[in-house]
């Protein structure tokens, strides 16, 4: 029925009664990171192809972010949001720019209200106002991530107040792009998943032993021959050294229009890149490429994931003023292309072996007083400091640059656990911890049976366990955190995907939210709502923490099986007989003993007569 045909009174009735509905209200989305405050209002703001974004002035930035806020949105709602300055009627997104230098906000903080009007996010800078307009992204339907138009004819945000601010300044993820190279376009979809979860800063590890990958026009080699190695497939550390006359394809790298690009992109989304050029070890790929700065001299390949440590010298030669005569012309480009505060120069795994054998290495050891090769590598590093500053940069490493005494101005990244952190702080350095225990995203992260081999174990829980601040140290010296994904075996950007998420989901939560709002068993169903948006923008992730995880044992001749679960909650089957494990099959309750004759036990997890984890299947001899 047409509403004209309905008679005037019964339209008044029903007009009246609309207007005495009560509220329209919908739940909060889940959040990650968990902001510092959400306070749920009345009612929903309904975005539609009518609503503007208002700048409350001109700002060439702020124009920018909120272009790209449009964009992003764009494919899923299948319109654009139109921009306006200072003009704030009808249905609108309002972003406001306080600037106010007395102000009590912090740096980048925003307080982002939505009611039936519309949406308000204040920030006293543009990083505030970027982090708001992630958190109200995550605030609409999880559809909003899909790259296709949504057949959705209105776009809930439900009302609430947020106010938000991180705990640490420096939320970091570390993409190794050496030992597998990653395309400019996989590093700039890589940034786009990062920001959502408000990291800000991503290292890019561009050189190692298995490549080069940044141009440098003062040497060209770095490129022609640097960033190629001959092609190997399978499990790193096995493959063949390169054959006689084998032809190097396999690689890339960045020309400086790129790195401009990645910059670029990366400052509009208030991201950092901080460049590494790994020295004085791991730094084959630069000693192929220019033989002489090596201390044997020797013609050496870039390495394909072969054995070579301690065979082939991949340290520059600190005894040679030439080393420091390119690295000064490399880092002067380093320093024009990248306009973070730090460079890091790695600093890690230094093989010393080769500088003791060689007798201008000792001779520089006597002349200077330096007691042992750590000494020798301070002298070195001290040495690479000064030339940073001359390009007026501040000078990051790993922890080995502790060893033989730290430069004056030196920032430490502690990965060997937190104790160099500790060390550093402890001698007033700024610190980033990344320790391997909590933060190396390329470990396992859930039972090798079933996972994509690399080494070691990093489950969900040991991130989301992570205090970057250990007990003792001054909080002010601890800049943050970061997640360091290597890539040895990491080939491609779906696997990078799903060795980082939803392990960086922890992290994210872990550098953003106070430690007593942290809540494991809170955390878990956000981050089962994001797997939903990750779902919608086809990014990759990990359900590996679903799994059983399961310990054998042997003891007098018994061989016992200990199964648990990281996320509470889940009901863990199995069998002995070789069968697949259902709900039906027998339910763990406590430790088992293998039954005589066993081979292998088959354990699954299940929530609400649902699997909700993968089969694994472990042997007797497993024990
Ligand atoms: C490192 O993992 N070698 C820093």
């Amino acid at each position: 029925m047409k509403i004209t045909k309905l008679p005037f009174s019964v339209l008044i009735i029903a007009i009246l009664l609309a207007s005495c509905q009560p509220e329209q209200n919908i739940d909060i989305p889940s959040l990650i990171p968990q902001p510092v405050s959400v306070t749920s209002g009345e009612g929903v703001f309904e975005l539609d192809s009518s609503t503007k974004i208002v700048l409350s002035e001109e700002n060439e930035e702020i124009n920018k972010m909120a272009e790209l806020f449009s964009e992003n949105l764009a494919p899923a709602l299948g319109f654009k949001l139109e921009t306006n300055v200072g003009l704030d009627s009808g249905s609108s997104i309002l972003l406001e720019l306080l600037n106010d230098e007395d102000s009590e906000i912090q740096s980048e903080e925003y307080i982002l209200n939505v009611d039936k009007r519309g949406v308000q996010i204040s920030a006293n800078t543009s990083a505030g106002l970027f982090n708001g307009l992630q958190t109200l992204a995550q605030l609409m339907p999880a559809e909003i991530e899909n790259q296709n138009k949504v057949s959705k004819s209105e776009w809930q945000i439900p009302a609430v107040e947020i106010i938000d601010y991180p705990r640490f300044p420096w939320r970091g993820l570390m993409l190794d792009v050496s030992r597998h190279f990653f395309t400019k376009n996989e590093v700039l979809a890589y940034i786009d998943q990062m920001v959502k979860y408000k990291f800000n800063v991503l290292h890019l590890h561009l050189s190692d032993d298995q490549g080069w990958r940044v141009e440098i026009k003062a040497y060209p080699l770095l490129t022609e021959v640097g960033a190629w190695r001959v092609p190997r497939q399978g499990t790193w550390w096995t493959f063949d050294p390169p054959a006689k006359g084998e032809k190097a394809t396999q690689g890339g790298f960045y020309t400086h229009e790129d790195i401009r690009e990645m910059v670029q992109y990366a400052a509009v989304r208030q991201v950092t890149i901080l460049p590494e050029i790994d020295i004085p070890g791991h730094s084959l790929a630069l000693i192929a490429s220019y033989p002489e700065l090596s201390n044997t001299g020797k013609n050496y390949p870039v390495n394909p994931g072969s054995k070579f440590y301690t065979i082939d010298d991949n340290t520059l030669d600190p005894s040679n003023e030439k080393v420091y005569e390119v690295l000064d012309n490399i880092f002067t480009e380093i320093a024009e292309l990248f306009p973070s505060e730090f460079i890091h120069i790695g600093g890690d795994e230094c093989y010393k072996g080769f500088w003791r054998k060689n007798p201008d290495c000792l001779a520089l050891m006597k002349k200077e007083g330096l007691k042992d090769a750590n000494e020798l590598q301070s002298y070195f590093i001290k040495r690479i400091e000064k030339i940073l500053q001359s390009k007026g940069k501040k000078m990051i490493g790993w922890d080995e640059i502790l060893e033989g005494g730290l430069a004056p101005e030196a920032t430490v990244m502690s990965w060997r656990g937190m104790n160099g952190g500790i060390a550093a702080a402890k001698m007033g350095h700024k610190v980033v911890m990344t320790p391997t225990q909590h933060c190396y995203l390329d470990l396992y992260q859930g039972d090798p049976a079933i996972e994509p081999q690399t080494y070691s174990m990093l489950r969900l829980r040991d991130v989301y366990r992570f205090e970057p601040v250990p007990e003792g140290v001054d909080p002010a010296l601890v800049l943050g955190g970061q997640g360091n994904l290597w890539t040895e075996s990491v080939v491609t950007l779906r696997h990078a995907e799903y060795m980082t998420w939803p392990r960086s989901l922890a992290l994210a939560e872990v550098l953003w939210t106070s430690k007593e709002q942290r809540n494991w068993n809170n955390f878990i169903p956000r981050m089962e709502d994001h797997f939903l948006r990750f779902d919608q923008a086809e990014v990759k992730y990990a359900r590996s923490a679903f799994d059983p995880i399961i310990s054998i044992s042997k003891e007098n001749g018994n061989t016992f099986v200990e199964i648990e679960t990281e996320i509470e909650g889940l009901d863990i089957y199995y069998s002995f007989d070789e069968s697949y494990p259902d709900q039906h099959y027998p339910k763990y309750e406590e430790k088992l003993t293998f039954p005589p004759g066993a081979g292998s036990v088959r354990v699954v997890t299940y929530r609400d007569g649902e699997q909700v984890g993968r089969e694994i299947r472990r042997t007797v001899s497993d024990g």
